[in-house]
């Protein structure tokens, strides 16, 4: 399939959903003018919009993604959907078919069968698509990457990769926040862990082909509701021992850095008042153990791939909120990484090697998940104005595929069986 490439000007961006992830993607144009232009932006908060557009009255507003597609011609060169995990499907799908190239946040859909529908609305229309797997674009990544191409390590036998929430982001996103259940988002192995299985699969090039998971949400339960603790923070008699009370957790942050993540997802007004008045009115000041949430909040998957080699992941909320740390375990080296750094040491020296990437940004929304924003957006302009899907690392076929080892990892997590990863 031939694309069209973008020539002699930046390449104009839909934005599809203007919360978090699309101001995210947003700062990313703002910052890079010769590359990319915002020409318009769908959402139903005017504020959010306005976030986006930040100033550019030629920007174009639309109140709903339906209005936008519903355009006679196509509005811009790609879009890019950002509106939250059970609102994949219909824009995905519609994007396809008006012709537009569209890079889309994980997870694909909720359910196996959605995700199978949007990969073949995309086959068959043809347009460019990569999903946000940002980890694949960190230069951490690329990092792991070389050290696994060079083969030092030699043959890959075992993977241990960790992925540590952090007591306080667990707390935010998966019990207050829009990720606590999985009827109104996913289940939290799709939600925050898609990532983790699709950054295995691309760092170690081995296809999943089997899992076994176990998982459970252990603390966040209203059993473990303290005798003395009150329904909201603001009101807890507990909370200066408490390490969840939403107080400790946004109001420095507003005082001290403003209008930040996580701030701005909890209010518009991003004062010491609003962010108060947010605590005492809204969903992130209920106590941790008085939410509707359902989600785990500890998690295994034991990994076969199709060679015969194995692996574990582990997602833990009860940790430091920092970067993944993975050990790759060779027939002739290994490689401890920690997010920033690996050490490799090669078995027939007996030496180890440090290699750093330097800083490249916190592993969270405020961090540019590690130069993985800036790195997924760079990669799909350059990809839409080149009109060549090469560019792309998490393109339509590997990106369900790794979603395919996810869903098999909730049916055994239910069920208590190993499950096969079916193929595409
Ligand atoms: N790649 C990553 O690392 C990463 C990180 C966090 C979140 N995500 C994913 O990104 C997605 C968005 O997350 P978020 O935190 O930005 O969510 P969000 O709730 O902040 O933003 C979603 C936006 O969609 C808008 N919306 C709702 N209905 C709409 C409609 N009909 N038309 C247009 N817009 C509409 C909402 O008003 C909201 O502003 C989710 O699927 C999430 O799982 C990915």
């Amino acid at each position: 399939m031939q694309h069209t490439p973008v020539v002699g000007r930046p390449v104009r961006i839909a934005i599809i959903g203007a919360g978090n992830r699309g101001q995210s993607y947003a700062s990313w144009v703002h910052a890079n003018p010769d590359r990319a232009r915002i020409v318009a932006v769908a959402d139903p908060r005017p504020f959010q919009r306005g976030v986006i557009a930040a100033g550019d009255p030629e920007v174009r507003h639309f109140e709903d993604w339906r209005e936008l597609v519903a355009e006679p011609a196509r509005v811009a060169d790609m879009v890019i959907v950002s509106t939250q995990d059970r609102q994949h499907v219909e824009p995905a799908v519609a994007c396809a078919e008006r012709g537009y190239a569209i890079l889309m946040e994980k997870p694909l859909a909720p359910t196996e069968e959605e995700s199978r529908r949007i990969v073949a609305a995309i086959e068959s229309a043809g347009v460019l698509f990569g999903v946000c797997h940002v980890m694949r674009y960190m230069p951490y990544t690329d990092l792991v990457k070389s050290v696994v191409d060079s083969g030092v390590l030699g043959d890959i036998i075992n993977v241990q990769h960790l992925e540590p929430v952090g007591w306080w982001h667990m707390a935010h996103s998966y019990v207050r926040g829009p990720w606590r259940r999985e009827d109104l988002a996913t289940p939290m192995l799709l939600a925050k862990s898609s990532h983790d299985l699709d950054w295995i699969r691309y760092v170690t090039g081995k296809r999943i082909a089997a899992v076994a998971s176990f998982g459970s949400r252990h603390h966040f339960r209203h059993e473990n509701k303290p005798a003395l603790a009150a329904d909201r923070c603001l009101d807890c008699p507990l909370q200066e021992t408490c390490p969840y009370a939403a107080q400790k957790l946004y109001l420095p942050v507003v005082r001290e850095e403003g209008a930040v993540w996580p701030v701005t997802v909890i209010t518009d007004d991003a004062t010491e008042e609003g962010v108060t008045e947010a605590l005492r009115t809204g969903p992130y000041g209920v106590c941790v153990y008085a939410a509707d949430n359902t989600v785990v909040d500890n998690q295994v998957v034991a990994l076969q791939f199709e060679d015969g080699t194995a692996g574990t992941f582990t997602m833990t909320a009860f940790s430091e909120q920092e970067h993944r740390k993975t050990q790759l375990f060779g027939s002739h080296g290994m490689l401890d990484g920690d997010g920033e750094r690996v050490r490799v040491t090669d078995f027939r020296t007996g030496e180890s090697t440090v290699h750093e990437t330097g800083p490249t940004g916190a592993a969270n929304a405020g961090g540019d998940h590690g130069g993985g924003d800036g790195g997924v957006m760079s990669a799909f302009v350059a990809a839409v104005a080149a009109g060549d899907p090469d560019l792309i690392r998490s393109g339509p076929r590997e990106s369900l595929d790794s979603h395919l080892a996810v869903f098999a990892a909730e049916r055994s997590r239910h069920a208590g069986t190993v499950e096969a990863v079916p193929r595409y």
